[in-house]
């Protein structure tokens, strides 16, 4: 049931107000002042690496988790695509979290990581969307996204309440290693919970996505650009583009940029830089400059104090709610998918069901 939306696609993009909600409301304490977790929990103060591993969206947002691991509980973090970490046997040492993000809990690969992480490491962790599945049942701990059915092949939701749980786990490692205080921790949960008003918001701005995702749908190639945790959202955005609309699309750190990606602009290739105005702004701003000068077309995503600063020369902006900086990939998620689906749909393309694509990968 698409419930009145053309797609599935539609349907769970529009849903992810409520079901990040659902999300946070399992999560947290009834005053929403702190992390709760399922089960026995987790007490990070035993632990002292965190090793992630996935599969495409999944994979992403383990990338994002990391700077969140990393900033906020100060924990070194390794991040891995699981095809390859499962036959390059990494030594993992005793005191090590390994944690398996899986919407569907049955991707081959992910499944074969975990079973090879088992015997060494301190704990197996899951992020999964069906509590039932392999990943969920053979780890120590699952995390349940509650993110409800997916349908669309392409991951939506999903990926934002993945986000949702990772970022909340990150927090709780933070209060167990003593690395936030608790201000910052009551500042972020106070975001997080405002966080699905400021969806609705970008939700109601459909419109102008569609008109962007026209002139997308015009063009053999984009290149998607971001910094920090921008980055592993522009690989997001890229994935969530070739995926439905079948337009090739590849995503670089904005610093990436001169070591070899800039060769490949010209005027006819949009440039989609997602940049909300944070600490690495200038930074991100500087290189869209460089692009600019040799003739190529920016399409920036960013909040009202970063159209206002560097709009200027831009060939289309769109524009962000404020948010809290840590929070800011779960919201910027919604560009990028809707970018994705009106430009799928403006093609004629099969949105829920890409050709070649398969909802769950369980063979390899
Ligand atoms: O079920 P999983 O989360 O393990 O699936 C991982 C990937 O196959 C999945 O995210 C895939 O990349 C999606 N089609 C992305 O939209």
């Amino acid at each position: 049931d698409k419930a009145g939306h053309k797609h599935f696609m539609a349907k769970e993009i529009a849903e992810q107000p409520v079901v990040i909600g659902d999300t946070l409301s399992h999560y947290l304490t009834d005053d929403g002042r702190d992390v709760v977790l399922p089960g026995d929990g987790i007490d990070f103060t035993s632990i002292d690496r965190l090793t992630m591993v996935a599969c495409g969206t999944a994979y992403y947002a383990c990338l994002t988790a990391k700077y969140w691991f990393e900033q906020l509980a100060r924990m070194p973090v390794e991040v891995d695509i699981a095809s390859e970490f499962r036959y390059r046997e990494p030594p993992i040492s005793a005191r090590t979290a390994a944690l398996f993000v899986s919407q569907s809990g049955e991707t081959a690969d992910t499944l074969a990581a975990l079973r090879y992480c088992e015997p060494h490491a301190q704990t197996i962790l899951s992020v999964v969307n069906v509590p039932e599945s392999s990943i969920a049942r053979e780890s120590n701990l699952a995390l349940p996204i509650h993110a409800g059915a997916e349908i669309g092949v392409a991951s939506t939701k999903a990926f934002t309440c993945q986000l949702t749980v990772l970022l909340l786990l990150a927090l709780k490692a933070a209060k167990d290693r003593g690395t936030i205080t608790d201000d910052r921790l009551a500042d972020i949960l106070s975001s997080l919970r405002g966080l699905p008003a400021l969806i609705n918001n970008v939700l109601e701005q459909d419109t102008t996505f569609r008109k962007c995702a026209r002139l997308l749908a015009e063009t053999d190639n984009v290149l998607f650009l971001g910094r920090g945790l921008m980055y592993p959202l522009a690989l997001e955005g890229a994935l969530k583009l070739k995926e439905i609309s079948y337009i090739h699309a590849e995503a670089y750190a904005s610093g990436e940029l001169k070591h070899g990606p800039i060769a490949l602009i010209d005027k006819k290739m949009p440039v989609v830089v997602m940049a909300p105005r944070d600490a690495l702004f200038d930074k991100t701003v500087s290189n869209m400059q460089e692009v600019m000068a040799r003739g190529g077309k920016i399409l920036l995503v960013t909040d009202g104090p970063g159209a206002k600063e560097a709009n200027e020369g831009v060939w289309r902006s769109l524009t962000m709610p404020e948010v809290d900086p840590i929070l800011s990939p779960i919201l910027y998620a919604l560009p990028a998918q809707l970018l994705a689906y009106h430009t799928a749909v403006a093609k004629g393309t099969d949105v829920d069901q890409p050709r070649n694509l398969a909802k769950s990968v369980t063979v390899e």
